[in-house]
């Protein structure tokens, strides 16, 4: 398997740069963090979270993938020949885009609420990844999830077990009941996928992979681990 180590440079500056110094600011441009991606040399999440809004950007440590979990992600679909990833939670497009331009893969995030899936498209849009990714608005177990090589899911459903505090917002349903019933949702899922379905979990999803599905990959060297699974059987 090839691995290539995530090196980390510093693609980071600090807001007055954009005034007083016009070359660093253009050198943080979105070509650059995608070139970098391009090349596996990962670029510190406060240079690509920069291309959120405000409000999207203070809570990206929290609710959006790492770029070294997008990259790691890209590297493990592209070394099994997989084409096609939905991301069931989209959120702010961070994990489709990153690992669009970490590897070769063509994503389609489902997200259920509206202002994220704008936000998701127009950073699609600003990283020009949109031949390779489209987000769908909708919520899981309303919304039809489109068949896929691999699923992606960053603990997506672990808000509703949050607190208030914790919460992105209140215009959707938060509360237990939802938790159990997305998660048997996802199970259901993929119970119905056809045998060779790949799973990635990013802090998990509240729940396991049916016993059908053998954990194939794990990376604990990320803020959260990172697992591969596979279905097995059907
Ligand atoms: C932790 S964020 C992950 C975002 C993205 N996958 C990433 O890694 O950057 C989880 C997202 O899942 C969305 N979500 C949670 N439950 C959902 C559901 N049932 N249907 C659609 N989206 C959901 C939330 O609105 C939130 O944007």
């Amino acid at each position: 398997m090839k691995t290539w180590p995530l090196t980390r440079i510093n693609l980071d500056f600090r807001s007055d740069d954009l005034t007083t110094n016009d070359r660093v600011a253009s050198e943080v441009s979105p070509q650059r963090i995608a070139k970098a991606l391009r090349t596996g040399t990962c670029p510190a999440d406060s240079a690509f979270d920069r291309f959120l809004s405000d409000e999207l950007r203070v809570v990206s440590a929290q609710y959006w993938t790492p770029l070294a979990v997008a990259m790691r992600a890209a590297e493990w679909l592209d070394d099994l020949n997989i084409h096609t990833v939905v991301d069931i939670g989209s959120g702010a497009g961070k994990f489709c885009v990153a690992a669009a331009l970490a590897g070769h893969c063509y994503f389609t995030g489902l997200e259920q609420r509206p202002r994220l899936v704008s936000a998701a498209r127009e950073l699609a849009r600003l990283f020009e990844v949109g031949d390779r990714v489209s987000f769908l608005e909708g919520a899981l177990g309303e919304t039809p999830v489109p068949d896929a090589d691999a699923y992606y899911l960053f603990n997506p459903f672990g808000e509703n077990i949050f607190g208030a505090e914790d919460h992105l917002d209140e215009e959707v349903e938060l509360s237990f009941d939802r938790y159990e019933r997305d998660i048997t949702t996802v199970r259901d899922l993929l119970r119905r996928a056809p045998a060779g379905t790949h799973v990635l979990t990013y802090n998990g999803f509240g729940g396991n992979p049916p016993a059908v599905y053998q954990e194939i990959r794990v990376d604990r060297g990320l803020p959260n681990v990172l697992r591969m699974w596979k279905k097995t059987a059907t």
